[in-house]
C-alpha cells in the first residue's frame, strides 16, 4: 500500500492475483434457492462459503426431485458448488456455542429462513453484532416489513406478489409464471450485490450493517419497465401493445401483453420452419424501426418501404398482426437457425428459442464456463451453471457442491482450531450428528 492508501498495481499476471472475493468468509444458513444462489455467487467470486446445515437432514432441495437414488438432487447440486458444508444442530448448547465462534470469524452471515427464526434460534441482529460489529447479516424474505412480513414464500409466491404474474400470458388468459426463476434466483443475485455493497462500505467504516431483499421487491425491480406502463396508461393506451392495433379498449392496469417486446419496437414470436413437431421451432423477431427497409426486402415486401400504411412506425402500429403474420410466412420457410443467419446480416434483432436441451449441448457456453460438468462421488457427472458473470481477473473454477457435512471437521480444525479432544466431546454432544447417529455411536 502506498502512502495515500491507494494498492499499487498487481504485477502479477491477469487471473492470478487471487479471487475477487478472497479473504471474504461467508456463514451460509441459507436453503432451498434464494439464498443458495446468493452464497453460490459469492463463493464463484471466490468468498470461502461455510454452508451450515441441520445433522442428517441438511438442506431439504438435497432429497428434493431426486433422480439418482441416495444421490444428492440435482436441485441442491446446482445451487451449492464451491461450498463447504458443515452439520451444526443450532438448536444444541454446544452447536450454539460453534456457531458463535464462527459468527465471530465470518465477515458476512446470509440466511433466508422463514421470519423469526434466527431470532428464535438466539441469533439476533443485536447478538450477533455484540459477537463481531464488522458482521454483515444478510436476508432474503418473502415481503419487507409490512401486512405480510411474517409469511413465508416461494418463487411463484414471489412472482405473484411482486407484479410479474398481473403482466405475464395473453391479453384475456390468467396470469402466468415463468419459467425464470425471478424470486428466487433474481432476489439471490439482489442479495449479492447488497452484501458486496456493504462489505465495501465496512472498509470505510468498519462496521458490518443489515442487508435485506424482499422477494417482492425483488420481482418488483425485475418488472420496473411494467410500472412504467402503469403510469404511461393514465396519460392514455399503450400504443406499443398489440392491442391497441386490434382497437382493444385498455383497463386500468398495465395488461398481459403475450409476446409484444416490452420496448418500443414492435415484437412477436413466430413459427419456423419444423415447428409442427418441434415445440421450440420459433424465433423472436423484432421490426425495429431503423432496419425496416430490410425487412421488408428479406420478406420479399419492397412495396412496403415506401406504402403510406407501412412505412412509418405510427402507420404499422395498427398493422402488426398482419405485418407479422406476412413476416412468419417468411419464417416458416427457415429454420430457427438459417433465420438467424440471414436477419443478422442485416442486424435484424431477433432470436431463437432454444431448447435447455439446446443449451446443455451449445459448444459456446461450454467454452465460456457458462455452463460447466462437474463430477459427484455419489451422482457421477453433472451439468450446473457456472459464473455467469465474468471477471477478467477473476476467473472460476466450478467445484461439486458438498456432502452433507463434508467439511465438518476440517472447519472445526482448520477454521475453528478445535483440539481432537475438544471435538471428541462435541461429537457426544449431539452438536454435529444427527439423532440416530449418536444412538449408534
Ligand atoms: N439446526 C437446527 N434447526 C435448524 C437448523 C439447524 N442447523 N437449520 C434450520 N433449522 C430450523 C429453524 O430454526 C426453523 O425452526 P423453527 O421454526 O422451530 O424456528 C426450521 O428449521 C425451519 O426453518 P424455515 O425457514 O421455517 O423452513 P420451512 O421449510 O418451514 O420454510 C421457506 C421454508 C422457504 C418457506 C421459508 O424459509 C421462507 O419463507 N424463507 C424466506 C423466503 C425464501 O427464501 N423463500 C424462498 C425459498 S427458495
Amino acid at each position: 500500500m502506498t502512502g495515500n492508501g491507494i494498492v499499487p498495481p498487481s504485477q502479477a499476471p491477469w487471473g492470478q492475483a487471487g479471487k475477487a472475493l478472497d479473504g471474504v468468509r461467508v456463514l451460509d444458513f441459507t436453503h432451498v434457492q434464494s439464498g443458495p444462489t446468493c452464497t453460490q455467487l459469492l463463493a464463484y467470486m471466490g468468498a470461502d462459503v461455510i454452508k451450515v446445515e441441520r445433522p442428517g437432514v441438511g438442506d431439504v432441495t438435497r432429497g428434493q426431485l431426486r433422480d439418482v437414488p441416495g444421490a444428492d438432487s440435482l436441485y441442491f447440486t446446482m445451487l451449492n458448488g464451491n461450498k463447504r458444508s458443515i452439520t451444526i444442530d443450532s438448536k444444541n448448547r454446544k452447536g450454539m456455542e460453534i456457531l458463535e465462534r464462527l459468527v465471530k470469524i465470518c465477515d458476512v452471515l446470509v440466511e433466508n429462513f422463514a421470519p423469526g427464526a434466527l431470532d428464535r434460534m438466539g441469533l439476533t441482529w443485536e447478538h450477533v453484532h455484540e459477537l463481531n460489529p464488522r458482521m454483515i447479516m444478510a436476508s432474503v424474505k418473502g415481503f419487507g416489513p409490512g401486512p405480510y412480513e411474517d409469511c413465508k414464500v416461494y418463487e411463484n409466491v414471489a412472482q405473484c406478489a411482486g407484479g410479474s404474474a398481473s403482466t405475464t400470458g395473453f391479453l384475456g388468459g390468467p396470469p402466468l409464471v415463468t419459467g425464470a426463476q425471478i424470486g428466487d434466483s433474481g432476489t439471490g443475485l439482489h442479495l449479492a450485490l447488497g452484501i458486496v455493497s456493504a462489505l465495501y462500505q465496512r472498509n470505510r467504516t468498519g462496521r458490518g450493517q443489515r442487508v435485506l431483499a424482499a422477494m417482492q421487491d425483488g420481482v418488483l425491480n425485475l418488472c420496473r419497465v411494467k410500472l412504467r406502463d402503469q403510469q404511461r396508461l393514465t396519460r392514455g393506451p399503450l400504443t406499443e401493445f398489440s392491442q391497441y392495433g386490434q382497437g382493444i379498449p385498455f383497463g386500468e392496469a398495465t395488461p398481459r401483453a403475450g409476446n409484444d417486446s416490452g420496448g418500443g419496437q414492435p415484437g412477436w414470436i413466430l413459427k419456423c420452419k419444423g415447428w409442427e413437431t418441434d415445440p421450440n421451432a420459433y424465433i423472436y423477431f423484432i421490426t425495429q424501426a431503423p432496419v425496416w427497409n430490410e425487412i421488408c426486402d428479406v420478406i420479399g415486401e419492397p412495396e412496403w418501404k415506401t406504402h403510406p400504411d407501412y412505412a412509418t412506425p405510427p402507420a404499422r402500429l395498427p398493422r402488426l398482426k398482419q405485418i407479422f403474420d406476412r413476416i412468419e410466412q417468411w419464417t416458416m420457410t427457415k429454420t430457427k437457425f438459417e433465420a438467424m443467419d440471414i436477419l443478422n446480416k442485416y442486424d435484424i434483432p431477433c432470436g431463437p428459442i432454444l431448447s435447455m436441451k439446446e443449451l446443455a449441448e451449445e459448444r459456446s457456453l461450454r467454452d465460456t464456463g457458462t455452463v460447466v460438468e462437474v463430477d459427484h462421488p455419489k451422482r457421477g457427472k453433472y451439468l450446473t451453471v457456472g459464473n455467469p458473470i465474468k471477471l477478467s481477473d477473476s476467473p472460476c473454477e466450478v467445484e461439486r457442491s458438498p456432502l452433507l457435512g463434508e467439511h465438518t471437521e476440517e472447519i472445526l480444525t482448520q477454521v475453528l482450531g478445535y483440539s481432537e479432544k475438544e471435538i471428541a466431546e462435541i461429537r457426544t454432544s449431539g452438536a454435529i450428528t444427527a439423532p440416530e447417529k449418536r444412538t449408534a455411536a
